[in-house]
């Protein structure tokens, strides 16, 4: 790999991984997730997911990417000629390469979201912006056309820029754009926590109450896990094949998770306050959560909608540097083919998920009815991705370094101390596959 395809330092790396971990998972999905599955249960479960399946998951993903400098499929290839093994493992990348594109496709509908409520100014005077906010969300979310019209923007943004190839593409926007959102989402939160219920919202997030633990519970947090860290299909992976070479995995992934749980968290914090303080909206909205709660919070703020303006554009940024991430394994993949050009294979692609992406548009007026598996069709490429294929890639991930790759070579390429390798082995070998394969047994049985 030739040297500009390297991310030139490590702040780079870090906020590029943290650009494509912290998105819409963090901001849109986390405070919806939380509120409809029982609250403090659902984090708990939650937090032991990122730190005891995600760190060791993440390490070996980018373990991996390093040192296969390729994409996710031919890295994995390279590394099962290396030490001998199957060459069945290329389809762990395969199928991550596929689950990123299906997430993608629904996950453009939202970022779409994001975009058009840059320009969603609420008339002053209102009586209740709730009311007003909520039957504003139901309208949008009921007209296909105008859902289409941004979500085609979005595909359309996405595949520019990873049309032009990852590293050029975000490595100098990453280190402007990330510090500000950080910046702006704590204030957003201190904001909420000063004029809504704080302490409802401290009760909700952190008050155990392990009594409303459902095995449902437990399968959406790991899903969850995976999806915010972005892990299980390969993004972190193909990021890995752009790590500087003197660059410290552990400590970079101990930093990657601490930012996006923190952005998680203030998420909450900058939401349920507005919405325990309001009889107008409830916590158990779904997808439509913060659609209908934060226009309302900025609406008794002085100089509301600007912050308005500038909180959704920085949320529509935080949903391009992640969406790029999910494309870009299967984008690598096809070009490392020699067959076609970066921007042809691209234009291809974002046309064919634009495609899959009006299946959930339509999930929320022309289909509603319609019904797969008990689902309707958002539902379920949001269950099949999150829920079954980023777990069963974490799987497959978990086994392949724990299991078959020597040790000799992990402890020579993570390069930490003895005590933090054994502690990371061990999560790596059992803690990680054990959980997972016990979540999928219990769905299948
Ligand atoms: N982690 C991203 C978010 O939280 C979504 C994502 C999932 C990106 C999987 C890449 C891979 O928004």
């Amino acid at each position: 790999m030739s040297a500009n395809k390297i991310w030139q330092g490590n702040t780079t790396f870090i906020l590029a991984a943290a650009g494509s971990a912290v998105g819409l998972g963090n901001i849109w999905k986390f405070p919806y997730m939380v509120g409809s599955n029982g609250g403090s249960a659902f984090v708990f479960i939650y937090l032991i997911c990122i730190f005891a399946i995600g760190f060791p998951v993440m390490v070996s993903e980018i373990l991996i990417g390093k040192y296969g400098r390729k994409s996710p499929i031919n890295s994995l290839k390279k590394l099962s000629v290396e030490f001998n093994l199957s060459s069945y493992w290329k389809y762990l990348g395969i199928l991550g390469a596929f689950a990123g594109v299906i997430i993608l496709s629904y996950y453009s509908v939202f970022a779409g979201m994001a975009f058009s409520y840059i320009f969603n100014v609420f008339p002053s005077g209102l009586e209740n912006p709730s009311q007003y906010s909520t039957n504003y969300f139901t309208n949008f979310s009921s007209s296909p056309f105008d859902l289409i019209f941004w979500h085609s923007l979005f595909i359309i943004l996405t595949s520019l820029i990873v049309g032009f190839g990852v590293v050029k593409g975000i490595g100098r926007s990453v280190n402007v754009l990330m510090p500000f959102l950080f910046l702006f989402i704590i204030l957003v939160s201190i904001y909420s926590s000063f004029v809504g219920d704080f302490l409802s919202t401290i009760y909700f997030l952190f008050k155990p109450d392990f009594s409303v633990i459902t095995p449902q519970i437990v399968i959406s947090a790991m899903g969850q896990a995976f999806f915010s860290l972005s892990i299980g299909m390969g993004a972190i992976m193909a990021y890995g094949a752009y790590m500087p070479e003197k660059q410290m995995i552990g400590k970079t992934v101990i930093t990657i998770i601490f930012l996006d749980t923190f952005v998680a968290l203030s998420a909450g914090l900058a939401i349920f306050p507005i919405v325990f303080s309001n009889p107008f909206l409830a916590i158990n909205a779904g997808p439509g959560l913060i659609f209908e709660t934060l226009p309302v919070a900025f609406y008794s703020l002085p100089l509301g909608s600007f912050f308005s303006i500038i909180f959704f554009i920085l949320i529509s940024i935080a949903a391009l540097s992640s969406s790029i991430s999910l494309l870009e394994p299967f984008t690598a993949w096809m070009e490392e083919k020699e067959k076609f050009k970066r921007p042809v294979l691209v234009a291809v692609l974002g046309i064919s998920i634009w495609f899959l992406g009006l299946g959930s548009i339509f999930s929320f007026n022309i289909w509603s009815d319609l019904r797969l598996f008990g689902f309707n069709f958002l539902e379920l490429m949001d269950y099949l991705t999150n829920n079954i294929m980023l777990p069963l890639g974490g799987l497959f991930v978990a086994v392949l370094v724990g299991w078959l790759v020597p040790e000799k070579f992990l402890e020579k390429n993570l390069n930490l101390s003895k005590y933090k390798f054994k502690a990371f082995y061990f999560f790596l070998r059992f803690v990680a596959p054990v959980s997972i394969t016990l979540v999928f047994l219990y769905l299948v049985f």
